[in-house]
């Protein structure tokens, strides 16, 4: 048995034993055992995909039904809550076996699109539309948000609309914010100061009133970010980012414009430091693409996870991505569209969300991946898989699409991931997804 789930074991008996004493505990008390389901009763598959695991890992249809569930997050009494686009933010009360035996209705706002975090004592409510993100005064025993303010405003509501928010657990004076850029490839957004393809950080001691704006105030954590929507922090609260890349990439190669799309580049797992400091690295975007596959680049020995320009030229080129960008420190196949990530409770593994994506046939994504990580001398969280790994040993795939076979998958036919939060005993996953059909699902070793 692996060290960590003898430890929880462990945990859970213990406080299995101290909950005998008080079955008085309101609701579902995070310290309270509970059970993980192996079917919920009355929750019905209605999609019509097939789901595999890998060996040691199981699923359980959770919800169904569901808004464009995007984001999860517990509370402090154990009610997961969901951001469900175009609907508002929904709680959900976990019975006894484990499964939704009622659902509050938190803030019914059909704006709301993505974006949801609590602050690390769970008092306060973040949520965000295209152009603004409040934040709300939380009550965990009766599930309810009172008091909207708006914490940061003025973004710039064209392409990219996912505005996602993180606390560091830190840092509950923090708020992260990711915008990203306005199209495929948004030529402006080389300026930080656009606004977009950047992820910026906002004192929420000092919010003026009518909020922060986004563009204009706060400090950076990075910029040439296309569209980091997944914000993750390591066990040393430093932030990692996943990105999806661009579309329909071509190359120029001896004058001619070649397709490079279907491998490349490459999706990002990028380390962008402490949310503390200001971080104004460029991180290569709309200028430096990551490689995924070096064979169709034919006029360049590149190495997977290297920078590549689309037409290099006398004052541009490979070269100067080198120099000037920051690249991925690992990268996911091309088209994956990672979209949210969470650590394991001793930061062993990161479980990512491959949301998939419409410009890769055969298709890719729709599956949930986990990429190890390790601790290194210096304290740093780092992957164990070098920055050049082939996609195949970076990470392995934990919950997929089995049928249809993920080569035809689309938006309309398979999973598609989107939150991942862990229960707050650290025993399982609850994994959203957006399809066709709304749904939760639980993830676990068994
Ligand atoms: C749901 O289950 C919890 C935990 O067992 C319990 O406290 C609560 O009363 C139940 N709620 C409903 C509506 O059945
Ligand atoms: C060279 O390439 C860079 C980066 O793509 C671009 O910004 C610049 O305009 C190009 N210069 C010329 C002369 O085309």
């Amino acid at each position: 048995m692996h060290w960590f789930q003898a430890t929880l074991t462990t945990t859970l008996a213990v406080f299995g034993s101290a909950l005998a004493q008080d079955e008085s505990l309101p609701g579902l008390s995070p310290r309270q055992t509970l059970p993980i389901p192996a079917s919920c009763p009355g929750v019905t598959a209605k999609s019509s995909y097939k789901l595999s695991a890998a060996s040691g890992w199981k699923y359980t249809l959770l919800a169904t039904g569901l808004s464009k569930p995007r984001s999860l997050v517990f509370d402090t009494e154990g009610h997961l809550l969901i951001l469900q686009t175009g609907l508002g933010v929904t709680a959900h009360t976990l019975g006894a076996d484990g499964c939704i035996n009622a659902t509050r209705t938190v803030l019914a706002n059909q704006q709301l699109n993505h974006g949801l975090a609590l602050s690390p004592d769970g008092k306060t409510l973040y949520v965000s539309a295209a152009p603004t993100a409040w934040s709300y005064r939380y009550d965990a025993a009766t599930m309810t948000a009172t008091g909207q303010t708006a914490v940061v405003r003025g973004m710039n509501p064209s392409g990219h609309n996912s505005r996602t928010l993180a606390v560091p657990p830190n840092r509950p004076d923090l708020l992260i914010v990711s915008l990203g850029s306005g199209g495929n490839i948004d030529d402006a957004s080389v300026k930080k100061e656009t606004g977009r393809a950047i992820v910026k950080v906002f004192d929420l001691t000092k919010t003026p009133a009518g909020g922060w704006t986004y563009n204009t105030q706060g400090w950076y954590l990075g910029y040439g970010l296309r569209n980091e929507i997944g914000i993750i922090f390591d066990g040393n609260n430093m932030v990692w980012g996943v990105e999806n890349s661009g579309d329909e990439l071509k190359r120029t190669i001896g004058g001619t414009s070649v397709d490079v799309h279907i491998d490349n580049p490459a999706e990002e797992l990028n380390y962008l430091g402490d949310p503390s400091k200001s971080n104004e690295q460029w991180y290569g975007y709309p200028t430096c693409w990551t490689v995924g596959d070096p064979s169709v680049i034919k006029d360049a020995a590149f190495k997977i996870g290297e920078q590549f320009v689309i037409t290099p030229n006398a004052t541009f080129n490979d070269a100067s991505c080198a120099k000037k960008s920051v690249p991925p420190r690992l990268s996911m196949k091309a088209h994956s569209a990672p979209i949210d990530g969470k650590f394991d409770q001793d930061y062993k593994n990161l479980y990512v969300s491959l949301h998939g994506s419409w410009n890769r046939q055969p298709a890719t994504g729709y599956k949930v991946i986990q990429i190890p990580f390790q601790k290194l001398e210096s304290g740093a969280y780092d992957p164990v898989a070098p920055p050049d790994s082939p996609f195949t040993q970076g990470y392995s795939e934990i919950l997929w699409t089995s049928s249809p076979n993920e080569n035809s998958c689309s938006s309309a036919t398979c999973l598609r991931p989107t939150g991942i939060t862990w229960h707050p005993d650290g025993s399982r996953m609850y994994v959203g997804s957006d399809g066709s059909v709304g749904e939760v699902y639980v993830l676990y070793k068994a």
